[in-house]
């Protein structure tokens, strides 16, 4: 079976992000939806929670799973028997940093890298956008699947009551 993984920081998962898991869910036999652990970036969402929030957003997809890593990317495709690894494009600025990484992956261990296009609706979605136009109040709610924009408005309403 074509096993394929999607890494990310997925805090919090957009609307963006479950379009693409969906289109990848349908080209590969499995689909891996793995959170990469940063220890030095401070998220707004743990890694538990962005993993509940990303498991509750493919729930319907059966031949998806989510999990998390700490190191390569490439260490866990191998591990895992993942013989692609698939990231969205919104744009130039994307795919300039994106063609670097799946070169330097490819180099490490051969596993090849695939692309999918973010729809254009979704072209100006980034989590940390998202996240800075609601701190600011702004209107976020049809960005994010419905539970992540309830927790996101929980979690900011938290901060402030600080
Ligand atoms: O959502 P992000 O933050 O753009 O995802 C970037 C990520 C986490 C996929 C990338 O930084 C990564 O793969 N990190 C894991 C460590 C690693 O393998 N680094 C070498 C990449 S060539």
């Amino acid at each position: 079976m074509s096993i394929a993984v999607c890494p990310g920081s997925f805090d919090p998962v957009t609307n963006g992000h479950l379009d693409v898991f969906r289109r990848v869910a349908a080209q590969f036999g499995e689909v891996i939806i793995t959170v990469m652990i940063n220890k030095s970036k401070q998220g707004m969402f743990s890694v538990e929670e962005r993993i509940e929030l990303l498991e509750d957003a493919v729930r319907d997809l059966p031949n998806v799973r989510v999990d998390s890593w700490h190191g390569l990317l490439v260490e866990y495709a191998r591990q895992n028997a993942a013989t692609a690894i698939v990231k969205g494009l919104r744009g130039a600025n994307d795919f300039d940093y994106e063609l670097q990484m799946a070169q330097m992956n490819r180099a490490l261990t051969g596993v090849d890298t695939f692309f999918v296009p973010a729809d254009p609706q979704y072209g100006y979605l980034s989590s940390s956008l998202v996240k800075e136009v609601a701190t600011f109040g702004g209107e976020v709610a049809g960005m994010l699947p419905e539970h992540v924009h309830t927790a996101l408005q929980k979690r900011l309403a938290e901060r402030a009551a600080r």
